[in-house]
């Protein structure tokens, strides 16, 4: 028995070989014990990484394929927001936050006022709100959703801003929108014809509250 205990720790048991000599019966009994627990603790850690190498190594490499599609879009109150997620979540796309660089108040947004900030925008047409960071990677998409509310008919003006900064060739753009009532109407022709470059397919227009499963009938019957 002793023997057999003695045989199974062989390595840890000549290593301290030295010192059994200078103890008892009983002495020798623990440290063949303690060497018993120590070696069975090491034979477990060899266990598990060995195992852990093995499962790696048959294991098929994870590799996140990067989209090469992109969604952008302008919200000022959110609503665009919510469709470009859905239409993100559905297509596994990049989404792209075209934020202001000075944010729209509650103010700058009401229409009714002719003098508030995007009446102001509308009015002018040539002004080009500017909006902060860039997409990166650009190059690498084919197909970029554009996202807006409709403003009076047409894509507000800091949409303009972000289409003439960037090359759509070689691209596929479909335009979206949300609005209260209006239509998408011209709207995407329009940013098309300020972006000169890329294939711009017919925009679709949702309402302020769409939901989920309008997006995704879209989304389904426009592939
Ligand atoms: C300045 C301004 C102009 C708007 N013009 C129109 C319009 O011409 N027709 C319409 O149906 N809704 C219009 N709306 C309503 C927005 O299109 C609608 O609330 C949209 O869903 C808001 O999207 P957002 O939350 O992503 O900004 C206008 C809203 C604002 C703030």
């Amino acid at each position: 028995m002793l023997h057999s205990m003695v045989c199974d720790d062989m390595p840890f048991f000549l290593i301290s070989g030295n010192s059994v000599n200078l103890k008892g019966f009983s002495g020798i009994l623990t440290e063949i014990r303690f060497l018993k627990e120590v070696s069975v603790k090491h034979l477990f850690r060899a266990l598990t990484a060995g195992l852990a190498v093995l499962l790696c190594s048959g294991m098929p490499a994870v590799s996140v394929a990067a989209t090469d599609t992109l969604v952008v879009y302008f919200s000022a109150s959110g609503r665009t927001e919510t469709a470009a997620s859905v239409i993100a979540g559905e297509l596994k796309a990049d989404t792209f936050a075209i934020n202001p660089a000075v944010p729209y108040s509650v103010k700058d947004l009401d229409y009714r006022d002719p003098e508030s900030r995007s009446s102001r925008e509308h009015q002018d047409p040539s002004l080009r709100p500017e909006y902060s960071g860039e997409v990166a990677g650009w190059d690498r998409y084919g197909t970029v959703y554009i996202g807006y509310p409709i403003w009076w008919g047409e894509a507000p003006n800091i949409v303009y801003t972000f289409v003439e900064k960037h090359d759509f060739t070689g691209k596929t753009v479909i335009t979206f929108s949300t609005s209260g009532s209006s239509g998408h109407g011209a709207s995407g022709d329009h940013l098309a014809e300020k972006a000169g470059s890329g294939n711009w397919k017919p925009g679709r227009r949702f309402s302020s509250n769409v939901n989920t499963s309008e997006i995704r009938k879209w989304l389904k019957d426009s592939r």
